[in-house]
């Protein structure tokens, strides 16, 4: 089945352009070119698109107007926003809205990864199987306030580190848990950090931002009452892939932008099982009973009680969320990266690595008896020999 990709752009001549860049692929992708949102938006009431790319400066509508009512509107469309140098500050208000930013002018070659990349997303947000399952939660939970306030300090551009602590400090629960893990040997850091302004300094606004997400969204879903899962473990376990998925991605010299959401995608991997405990505590015993009786992996067992796994019921959240793709494909592919589209050390194959080896090396490992590494694509990838070097990391 054709892909299909709606463009906005008021400027024609860039609309132009787009059509001829991307004539070659009009075989595997069905396109149309609108003038305006409100174009875009009757095109969405009409039928289904995948991805929507929308340009930020519009009359009447801007981009990012146009995407708020889009994510409402039809939250299984991937949004993906192209901004020019100029548009710092109308990005920030596209956290959430927008799933990826893609700067102009853009080149044919990332565009189309990108929304190759984006389509394979939108088949997780469209599928049926999630879809009925996610609609069965009543009140879903949301995106952490503190995250995006984080975030827009972090898009602003005179960022600063005094005012991020400021905000994390609002909330004193968070922010003795931050200190408490930057104290505890994780990511590494040797000096006793006692404030916030010192935690973030010294991890970064990306990682505090990071790590917020994280302790909100596990507070949201604590899951420590729930008999035969043990919550400790779950946290460890995040926590220790996070971390060796940064190591990884540092070690292979990957830009910065993939060894933060290396970190993040491996200290979320797991959220689905979170997410599937708290709203189907029932069913979530039975898939723990059939995983018990050691004959499947957890992804099987998930998938004979609720059609879904883990990992697509936390990407498919995230994907809610408008957490850029490069995550949600580590939460959707961590078990299985071949079926996603990369080829490089990206954050998903930093978490795939970071966990399978953490699960090999774990006498009670959290997932049962998955196979742990997908070989056969690490080869393919070029990355196998590199294995040896990586253990020694952990
Ligand atoms: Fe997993
Ligand atoms: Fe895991």
């Amino acid at each position: 089945m054709k892909r299909r990709i709606l463009f906005v752009d008021d400027e024609a001549n860039l609309l132009e352009g787009l059509k001829r860049m991307l004539r070659p692929l009009r075989h595997e992708w069905e396109m149309e070119f609108v003038g305006n949102g409100a174009a875009a938006l009757e095109c969405l009431d009409r039928s289904n698109w995948d991805v929507v790319v929308s340009d930020v400066r519009m009359p009447s509508m801007n981009g990012v107007e146009l995407l708020n009512k889009i994510k409402n509107q039809h939250p299984h469309t991937v949004r993906l926003l192209l901004s020019g140098q100029a548009d710092t500050e109308v990005i920030m208000d596209a956290i959430g809205p927008a799933h990826q930013y893609l700067s102009k002018p853009c080149d044919a070659e990332l565009l189309k990864t990108t929304i190759s990349r984006a389509c394979a997303l939108g088949d997780l947000l469209q599928d049926e199987k999630i879809k009925q399952l996610v609609s069965q939660i009543e009140t879903i939970p949301s995106l952490p306030s503190l995250y995006l306030e984080l975030e827009e300090e972090l898009q602003s551009c005179d960022s600063s580190l005094g005012r991020a602590a400021a905000i994390m400090s609002k909330d004193v629960g968070m922010t003795a848990k931050i200190l408490k893990l930057v104290n505890s040997a994780f990511l590494g850091i040797q000096q006793t950090v006692t404030d916030p302004v010192q935690a973030v300094r010294y991890l970064g606004l990306d990682t505090i931002k990071t790590l917020v997400l994280t302790i909100k969204v596990f507070q949201q879903l604590d899951q420590s009452g729930s008999v035969g899962f043990d919550m400790q473990h779950f946290w460890h376990h995040s926590l220790s892939t996070g971390e060796q998925a940064r190591k990884i991605a540092k070690e292979e010299r990957a830009p910065q932008p993939v060894v933060e959401a290396a970190l993040a995608g491996g200290l979320l991997h797991d959220v689905g099982m979170l997410l599937l405990l708290t709203y189907f505590p029932q069913r979530y015993q039975e898939t723990l009973k059939l995983l018990a009786n050691g004959e499947c992996s957890l992804m099987e067992a998930e998938q004979e009680t609720f059609g879904a796994t883990h990992a697509e019921v936390g990407a498919y959240l995230l994907g809610l969320w408008g957490i850029p793709i490069p995550i949600i494909e580590a939460l959707a592919f961590h078990h299985c990266p071949a079926k996603s589209l990369v080829q490089t050390l990206t954050p998903l194959i930093a978490v795939h690595i970071a966990n399978g080896l953490i699960e090999e090396k774990d006498l009670q490992p959290l997932e049962g008896n998955s196979p742990c590494l997908d070989l056969a694509f690490l080869i393919e990838l070029g990355l196998d020999d590199r294995l040896q070097n990586w253990r020694e990391l952990l």
